[in-house]
């Protein structure tokens, strides 16, 4: 079924119960341990979304601000990085609620471009980067790699949500065609693929 990022936040699905299980269950003992490097962290949720669902689950941003108001408050910063208007001026009005305003900021714009100016004013951070877009794309190379290819003296942690059945499509489309796929066409096909498996799994 194709969900209007309105019916995403309607109420929590399953899958999203265990993601955002998963996200909790990593930032505890991933907070614990990085406060002891002595940097100041840096949290980054890029595709943050309004930070509460309507059956009121807490959604992402807020899971990571309240790891981090447990685990390291006072020394934590939190930019979290919405398109749509409507959920970034709701995730504004939760933090604010919260008292977390001096440590989370909600950040209007488009993740790609809000990412690069990110990376431009790093300096020795703790930087924890949390991306999970709607679908396969959203997580392209390019945004990823002056995140990957930072100075390893500082502690950079990824954490992507992928589509894995498109994953599976792409691996069977190279497997067949037995030559490796510029990183272009990757792009290209990913979406492709994401149609393709959403028309098998309507008509079957
Ligand atoms: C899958 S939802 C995120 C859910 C969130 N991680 C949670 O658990 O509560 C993706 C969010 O990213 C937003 N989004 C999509 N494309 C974006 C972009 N290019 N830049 C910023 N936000 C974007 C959507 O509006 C949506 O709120």
């Amino acid at each position: 079924m194709v969900e209007s990022s309105d019916e995403f936040f309607e109420g929590k699905r399953p899958w999203s119960k265990i993601k955002d299980e998963v996200l909790e269950k990593y930032m505890t003992p991933y907070l614990a341990k990085v406060n002891t490097r002595g940097q100041p962290i840096l949290l980054i949720d890029g595709y943050a979304g309004p930070g509460v669902f309507e059956d009121d689950e807490l959604g992402s941003p807020l899971i990571m601000c309240d790891k981090a108001e447990e685990r390291a408050k006072g020394n934590y910063h939190a930019i979290f990085i919405n398109n749509k208007r409507k959920y970034h001026e709701r995730l504004l009005k939760e933090i604010q609620q919260r008292g977390w305003s001096n440590s989370a900021e909600p950040r209007l714009g488009d993740t790609q471009l809000v990412l690069r100016d990110i990376h431009k004013v790093l300096k020795g951070q703790t930087v924890f980067l949390y991306l999970d877009p709607f679908g396969p794309t959203g997580c392209d190379f390019d945004l990823l790699s002056p995140f990957l290819n930072r100075n390893p003296n500082y502690s950079t942690e990824l954490l992507l949500t992928m589509n894995m059945p498109g994953m599976h499509r792409l691996a069977a489309l190279y497997w067949l065609l037995r030559i490796p796929v510029p990183k272009k066409a990757l792009m290209l096909a990913l979406p492709i693929l994401f149609l393709c498996n959403l028309h098998i799994r309507k008509v079957t």
